[in-house]
């Protein structure tokens, strides 16, 4: 039953994101820009992936197993139309805070999640509040993933002001750069439309974390940017 059950789920959001791939650009020859999405998915994010899908863009959203629990649809969702979908943790824990043992439970109890939700297991995660340090990072190491931090902090969650978030995203736009947003904050996900046609004016294309990388291949418990 439980394998029957994980091959008609992984079937269908396997196939389309080999399709996402193909589509990908090749960010050392082209002006690049990773936009990632924390701490949902939330009753937001629906309308972010119908702005994101009507652009035509990939992006990268770090999930909290916990909300994966509640809303598996939206990140089924999110895999079967190409975004790359990273760990967060299953109670957005700060991970400086927490046990060894605590660490890899948060991270492994998530990987599982989204493996139930949409057939995939996330190759990143994202430490809540970018709290690391060396223990925290040999712990995530265990759990056998890289550390993805950013270039630049929208701090949507404290502007919550659609104009306001707008400028400061489009301020810290630099090629190759990681931008943290969060799509549990109403405001970013009404941002999103102009910003993307900002972006696109400025021959921008939006990408995944793992765009940006292209071939560099990121070890577990590596973390980038450094
Ligand atoms: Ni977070």
């Amino acid at each position: 039953m439980a394998a029957t059950l994980a091959s008609t789920v992984a079937a269908p959001p396997s196939a389309s994101a080999a399709a996402g791939k193909a589509a990908a650009v090749n960010c050392k020859k082209v002006k690049c820009i990773a936009l990632t999405f924390d701490d949902g998915p939330s009753p937001y994010t629906g309308a972010l992936l119908d702005t994101l899908r009507s652009n035509k863009v990939k992006v990268t959203f770090f999930v909290v197993g916990r909300q994966v629990e509640k809303r598996p649809s939206v990140v089924r969702r999110m895999v079967r139309e190409g975004h790359e979908v990273g760990n967060h943790t299953w109670d957005h824990t700060r991970l400086t805070d927490a046990l060894d043992g605590e660490i890899v439970s948060e991270l492994s109890s998530t990987q599982e999640a989204v493996h139930e939700a949409a057939g995939i297991r996330p190759k990143l995660m994202r430490p809540p509040f970018g709290a690391t340090d060396q223990r925290v990072r040999a712990a995530v190491q265990t759990a056998g993933l890289p550390l993805v931090l950013w270039t630049g902090s929208t701090r949507d969650w404290e502007l919550r002001n659609t104009k306001a978030i707008t400028r400061k995203a489009l301020s810290l736009v630099r090629p190759n750069g990681v931008i943290l947003m969060h799509d549990i904050v109403p405001e970013t996900v009404k941002a999103m439309p102009g910003i993307l046609s900002e972006l696109r004016k400025r021959d921008y294309h939006v990408v995944t974390v793992s765009s940006v990388l292209g071939d560099r291949k990121l070890e577990a418990g590596e973390q980038y940017p450094s």
